[in-house]
């Protein structure tokens, strides 16, 4: 265990010396410029042993769980990771939602292609983020869609929805972009408390007519709607 720990304590010190994606023969160097930490820690062939061999799930019943679940191979350890995030901080009143692209070029099912993101391939994930502090509150993969499942649809309400479950009923105020706001997610939101500030697509058909460009408007002209508890902008 105490191993594991340590183990563990190597990749947050390489990421927060930013060189998570430095190769481990610079970081194991006896040099000026690196840190003494990962040398005095364990060896680099140890280190890449519990790399390579370390699991976070029970491999024997794998390939079952895979059948419902595209993330099965860490999808325990993962909800643990979400259940911490929550434990150990309390969000302050603003949080943003949105996409994160982790650059990975590795074999993986869900691996997406995103050619305006740096790196262009990697892993999605959807992240709830204190917008103050930046500190990630919650975050799931996108996995597409899973074994058997229907087409999606409102894909964008649904990451909302699940991502903000634990600040249901907590006065907080979220801020998304146009992919995922619609007026029916602002009145579900109400519902639970929490406030929506969110960009909207022009050809949202929940855009009355009025607001959409016309050659009367004054470039920089603004329009207010108001709807129930909704203000359009
Ligand atoms: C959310 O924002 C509104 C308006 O800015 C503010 O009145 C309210 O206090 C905020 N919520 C929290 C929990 O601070
Ligand atoms: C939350 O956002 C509102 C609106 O931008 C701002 O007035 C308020 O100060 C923010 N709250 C915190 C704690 O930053
Ligand atoms: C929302 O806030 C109101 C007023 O603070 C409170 O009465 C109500 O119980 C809250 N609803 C939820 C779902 O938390």
């Amino acid at each position: 265990m105490m191993e594991l720990k340590a183990f563990i304590g190597l990749l947050l010190l390489a990421g927060l010396l930013g060189k998570s994606k430095t190769d481990l023969k610079c970081l194991w160097r006896r040099s000026p410029l690196e840190s003494p930490i990962f040398k005095a820690t364990m060896s680099r062939s140890r280190f890449q042993n519990i790399i390579s061999y370390l699991r976070s799930d029970d491999k024997t019943t794998r390939e079952e769980r895979k059948r419902t679940d595209k993330f099965a191979a860490i999808r325990e350890i993962w909800s643990y990771f979400q259940d911490n995030l929550q434990t150990f901080y309390t969000s302050g009143s603003n949080v943003t939602i949105d996409e994160q692209l982790l650059g990975f070029r590795g074999k993986c099912p869900f691996r997406q292609f995103m050619p305006k993101k740096p790196g262009k391939y990697g892993l999605k994930l959807w992240l709830c983020v204190d917008a103050d502090s930046h500190y990630v509150f919650n975050a799931s993969p996108y996995i597409g869609r899973q074994p058997n499942e229907q087409r999606q649809t409102l894909i964008g309400a649904k990451v909302v929805l699940e991502l903000l479950k634990p600040l249901y009923g907590s006065s907080r105020n979220v801020t998304i972009d146009n992919f995922f706001t619609s007026v029916p997610l602002a009145k579900e939101l109400q519902t639970k408390n929490l406030t929506l500030v969110g960009t909207l697509r022009k050809n949202k058909p929940q855009i009355p007519i009025e607001f959409q460009s016309n050659k009367n408007r004054e470039v920089g002209s603004s329009l207010f709607g108001f709807q129930d508890d909704l203000t359009l902008v």
